[in-house]
């Protein structure tokens, strides 16, 4: 039987090593992951995300710290916590030899659950994924939607309570992620837990409740995605300006409108202003009489991009090789 515990996940004070103790990849993170929810953790390339799961999911023992899943020991309940977890890695594990039919009973055997069971479940979970066409060809034929699809079914096959989704939907073209948004959100919505790493805000901010902010093994924030965007003020000024030199120049102006970031890209420069109108008006005039002109002005909501930028210096795809960058460089200036 599983304990109930209020906690799904909690993990203490977890410190990872690497190299001898030479490298710190976690330096004591701590995190409470209720029961029934996205909890989202979020971070730049090589802040210690998967490592974080990889212990959590009793893949890796930490170096020091304790932590529980589904009530039980991470490390002395290893069987248990194996149990009562499903884990799709940040490249889908499928066996490109076997179709997906057969990848769903692979599982399914090495989970020793019963054969019709398992079958059955591969099925409903093949359609409920929308690869039962593709069932019984192999996997190398599927496109990478389709292997995270199935990778992601695999982690279902023997319904566990907790799931750990490690970037699941690094590398899909928007209609693939928007299609695993929403069986993340089915699940969730029948239960599931859900541990999930990603480099993409709108979905960390479409899915998850809580929010965790590693950078280089540490919390650097956490919360509810509207609890961090309020961190930044109430709006983000966005100034387009004929060409870079202008925008160094209007940056200059106008940062110590705000105390809060101001950043420059190209000709665009963003400022997160705490009173959107006045401050607003403020730039214009001060632009206005250096004889800056503007080629467009915009003022919209924080997003949760802004508030990753704000904490770690860049954007959170920039740094990914795996994700798409926009190929353009950004600069942080704190005003
Ligand atoms: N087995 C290992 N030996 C040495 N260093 C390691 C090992 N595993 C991870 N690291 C290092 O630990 C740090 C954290 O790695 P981790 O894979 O957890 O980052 P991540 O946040 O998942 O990054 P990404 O977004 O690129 O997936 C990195 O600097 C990585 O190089
Ligand atoms: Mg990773």
């Amino acid at each position: 039987m599983n304990p109930v515990t209020e906690f799904a996940i909690e993990a203490h004070d977890i410190v990872k090593t690497f190299n001898d103790g030479k490298f710190t990849a976690l330096g004591g993170v701590s995190l409470q992951v209720p029961r029934g929810e996205v909890f989202g953790l979020l971070g730049p390339n090589g802040s210690g995300k998967t490592t974080m799961v990889r212990i959590l999911s009793t893949i890796l023992a930490p170096t020091s710290g304790s932590a529980t899943v589904n009530g039980h020991d991470v490390f002395k309940e290893s069987d248990k916590v194996r149990k009562s977890i499903g884990f799709a890695g940040q490249f889908a594990a499928v066996d490109e030899n076997l179709t997906g039919f057969e990848n769903m009973r692979m599982v399914g055997l090495l989970n020793h659950l019963d054969k019709k069971f398992v079958e059955q479940r591969a099925h409903e979970l093949l359609a409920s994924f929308g690869l039962t066409d593709a069932a019984n060809r192999r996997a190398r034929t599927y496109s990478g939607g389709m292997r995270r699809r199935l990778d992601l079914a695999a982690a279902l096959v023997a319904s566990p309570p907790i799931l750990f989704l490690d970037e699941p939907t690094t590398g899909l073209d928007p209609q693939s992620r928007q299609e695993l948004w929403n069986i993340i959100e089915n699940l969730v919505e029948s239960g599931t837990t859900v541990l999930l790493t990603t480099q993409y805000l709108e979905e960390a901010d479409r899915l998850a409740k809580q929010l965790v902010v590693l950078d280089k093994g540490k919390i650097i924030a956490q919360g509810t995605s509207s609890e961090l965007k309020a961190q930044l003020g109430n709006t983000v000024l966005v100034l387009t300006f004929q060409s870079p030199t202008d925008a160094t120049k209007g940056a200059e102006i106008i940062k110590d409108i705000s105390s809060k970031t101001l950043n420059i890209e190209g000709t665009v420069v963003e400022m997160t202003i705490d009173k959107g109108p006045s401050s607003a008006a403020d730039a214009l005039r001060r632009l206005d009489a250096s004889g800056i002109e503007l080629s467009g002005l915009i003022m919209r909501e924080p997003s949760l991009d802004d508030v990753f930028l704000n904490l770690t210096g860049h954007k959170a795809e920039e740094v990914s090789p795996s994700a798409p960058t926009k190929g353009r460089r950004t600069r942080k200036v704190r005003s």
